[in-house]
């Protein structure tokens, strides 16, 4: 991680409330799109989304769900997101504290969801966070990232050094299938972006 979980915190928390008109890239619209067109859940799925931020997954994937919960570490994130449920009348969504490693969830869950937020941990840390998930059970894991599909390239977009620290498709393959998921597709929506989709082994 290149920066603590605290300064992260503290960074979205600051942009929290441009947050969703920032995110103009055509290649972030596209990753998101393909997380909830994966996602995909019935009337009876709970969803976890982690790194959840101004709540674009849940808030997409909730009318479909039974349940959504979405975890942050940023509380201005996690307001956003609270007001846009309440503006759009979403009530089975519950927004708050928790992280990749410690996501404060006890519950069971159907399908796990994360978008452009575990590049901003570690290797290390992701493989950790990623067997946290398989332990929660999940039937499905979707990740929409900054991932390498290619070598590294700090001039094209989505990578900035001093903040990002994202993984190589190949070491996240390896650490969804040490976390006991199958991957059942792979999606390139840039040289630096994509969307993995973990399903478990054990087929439930
Ligand atoms: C770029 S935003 C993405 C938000 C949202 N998923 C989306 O698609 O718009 C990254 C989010 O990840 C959160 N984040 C960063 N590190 C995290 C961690 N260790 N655990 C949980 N959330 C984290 C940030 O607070 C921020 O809200």
């Amino acid at each position: 991680m290149k920066k603590t979980v605290e300064e992260h915190a503290a960074r979205f928390d600051e942009h929290a409330a441009d947050y969703d008109e920032d995110q103009d890239s055509e290649e972030y619209a596209a990753c998101a799109s393909l997380v909830i067109e994966f996602a995909d859940p019935g009337p009876e799925d709970t969803v976890l989304d982690l790194g959840c931020g101004t709540g674009a997954i849940a808030l997409a994937l909730a009318p479909d769900a039974e349940r959504v919960v979405g975890r942050d570490i940023s509380e201005g994130m996690l307001e956003q997101a609270r007001e846009k449920a309440q503006a759009h009348g979403i009530t089975n969504a519950e927004f708050g504290d928790g992280r990749f490693r410690d996501p404060q969830y006890g519950s069971e869950v159907d399908i796990v969801t994360s978008n452009f937020a575990m590049h901003h941990l570690a290797n290390e840390e992701k493989r950790e966070a990623i067997a946290v998930i398989g332990s929660l059970n999940p039937r499905k894991f979707v990740l929409g990232d900054v991932m390498f599909f290619g070598l590294p390239d700090p001039d094209e977009p989505f990578y900035s050094p001093d903040v990002d620290d994202p993984a190589t498709v190949g070491t996240l393959v390896e650490a969804f299938t040490e976390a006991g998921f199958a991957i059942t597709h792979a999606r390139r929506v840039h040289d630096q972006v994509g969307v993995l989709v973990g399903e478990r082994l054990d087929g439930r």
